[in-house]
């Protein structure tokens, strides 16, 4: 039997497992590592946490697999998008890097917007600027610590680093790359237009791969850490949410997923770079080479109910704890216990600000209609409807875009509360798809090794071969009806609240 390796690096640690090449899991293990926040907004992780967790993962699925290593035909890379890696020319790393969540750079992104130009950014990088994306990050690294940018020789993406440690090379591919506000998105390339207009250098960038690409082979000194045999080849991989639509069979036209991990995303394939003119949805290279993807983020969706566990269920914790159960399992039947609408209590899920459709840092959570009848099963469901309704928010921009969302999927944690997955049917007023296999990413990525090294023909034949269907969560419509009353005010509260939330964040 051959086998591949999918690591996947994500924000509470990293996840790394070995499959056979029918896609069925052998393996798997995943290592924790801190998320620093030095400041109210800021987020930042140590690259070495994310090495020795991709080296520990490594080592430890092919111990406990008992295979022999040199039946590993390749490994592919998945990971956090967005966060800046910053090496000297050594390659010894010079700072923390601030990642995807960190919001300190809305003054970069006035920068950046008035060097490129607000809509020649949209048209090149298929985005406005972000606080989220690496480009004004790097412009606030050189703002604010001269001393480390001037000792700046490469500029990697927290995957790509591992990539780096891996097999020596400084490299990445389309779909992370595409998260960076320096690429032309249309054009699947560093765009020399944004880089000579921040002046940032071009040789500070690895090399652009498409996903499947074999971009190095393991070195001798990373075999010694990893087990893996010295010279297996290291596919370009892809960013957390490409690598998921891999790993869910999300690779042609009309096939979409909605997932709720910590953020919530959208995301639907398409074979044309539609680019929504208002930037509201990010518009990426995919990981099938030639084709792209739509997406639309809700910051805090998962983060929303694991806010609410952490901080009013702790009963349910308890409970949980002395059974060994999973305290969102009693909170999915205590949301049963509260009719659709939550009698008249709406959640706006903006704890960490918002992306899609609102693009705004400053705006925060809100519990809109609190009633003395209502009680904290209320308050939780409205919490997971908030959510959904997020997601709706993305899916109509993505429709009105004019990108088939026909077979839409439901994946990530919050797939797994059947609750929330009728929820998301009933409110998108859409049938929601499961699937068999639930590593996402990991999957994803060994896919894509899989396809690099030809032992699939192309993703889509690698997907065939190993994503099953599980099941289909029909829309009610008696739900769906109840759920337009309320999606109707939903929508109306984020624009009353706009500039108070500005008023707020400048107390
Ligand atoms: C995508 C995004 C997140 C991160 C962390 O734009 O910011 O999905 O990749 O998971």
């Amino acid at each position: 039997m051959e086998y591949l390796i999918g690591v996947d690096l994500g924000t509470s640690g990293t996840k790394t497992v070995l499959f056979d090449t029918n896609g069925n899991s052998i393996a798997s293990k995943t290592i924790e590592y801190p998320l620093y926040q030095p400041q109210n907004g800021w987020a930042e992780q140590d690259p070495e946490d994310w090495w020795k967790a991709a080296c520990g993962g490594m080592s430890a699925v092919i111990s406990k697999s008992g295979i022999n290593p040199s039946d590993i035909k390749g490994i592919g890379i998945s990971g956090q998008m967005h966060g800046l890696v910053v090496l000297d020319k050594s390659g010894a790393v010079l700072r923390k890097s601030i990642i995807w969540c960190d919001q300190r750079t809305e003054k970069e992104c006035e920068q950046i917007t008035s060097l490129v130009g607000a809509e020649r950014l949209i048209s090149i990088t298929a985005n406005p600027a972000l606080t989220g994306f690496t480009a004004s990050k790097i412009l606030w690294v050189r703002n604010h610590e001269p001393h480390i940018y001037e000792k700046c020789a490469h500029i990697l993406l927290p995957k790509d680093y591992v990539r780096y440690r891996l097999t020596g090379e400084f490299a990445t591919e389309v779909s992370d790359a595409s998260g960076m506000q320096l690429l032309d998105v249309p054009g699947r390339k560093w765009s020399d237009e944004v880089l000579s207009k921040l002046q940032i250098d071009k040789s500070l960038l690895g090399t652009v791969y498409e996903s499947p690409e074999i971009t190095g082979r393991i070195t001798k000194e990373a075999a010694e850490l990893t087990k893996v045999p010295e010279g297996t080849p290291v596919a370009g991989g892809a960013g957390d949410n490409a690598a998921a639509a891999v790993g869910t069979g999300t690779v042609t036209d009309g096939t979409a997923f909605t997932t709720i991990g910590t953020s919530g995303v959208v995301f639907a394939h398409t074979s044309s770079p539609v680019i929504d003119p208002k930037g509201r949805v990010h518009t990426f290279c995919c990981a099938v080479p030639g084709a792209w993807h739509v997406m639309g983020v809700t910051q805090a969706a998962g983060l929303s109910l694991r806010w609410f566990r952490d901080n009013f269920c702790a009963a349910e914790k308890t409970v949980a704890e002395s059974l060994g159960t999973d305290p969102y399992d009693t909170m999915n039947k205590e949301a049963q216990t509260v009719p659709p609408g939550c009698d008249k209590l709406l959640y706006l899920p903006y704890l960490m600000g918002e992306r899609t459709p609102h693009l705004d840092p400053n705006c925060r959570g809100v519990f809109f209609g609190l009633s003395a009848m209502h009680t904290r099963a209320h308050m939780l469901r409205a919490v997971m409807e908030g959510v959904a309704f997020s997601q709706r928010d993305s899916a109509d921009i993505i429709h009105g875009m004019g990108v088939d969302t026909s077979t839409m999927q439901v994946c990530g944690g919050g797939a797994r509360s059947d609750v929330w997955r009728q929820m998301l049917a009933d409110v998108m007023k859409t049938p929601v798809l499961r699937i068999s296999n639930t590593e996402g990413p990991a999957l994803g990525v060994a896919i894509l090794a899989g396809t690099g090294t030809g032992i699939y023909k192309s993703v889509s034949e690698g997907c065939s071969a190993v994503i099953k269907m599980r099941d289909k969560t029909e829309p009610c419509a008696e739900n769906s009806a109840e759920y337009e009353k309320y999606y109707k005010i939903y929508k109306e509260l984020y624009p009353a609240l706009k500039s108070v939330y500005k008023d707020l964040s400048q107390l």
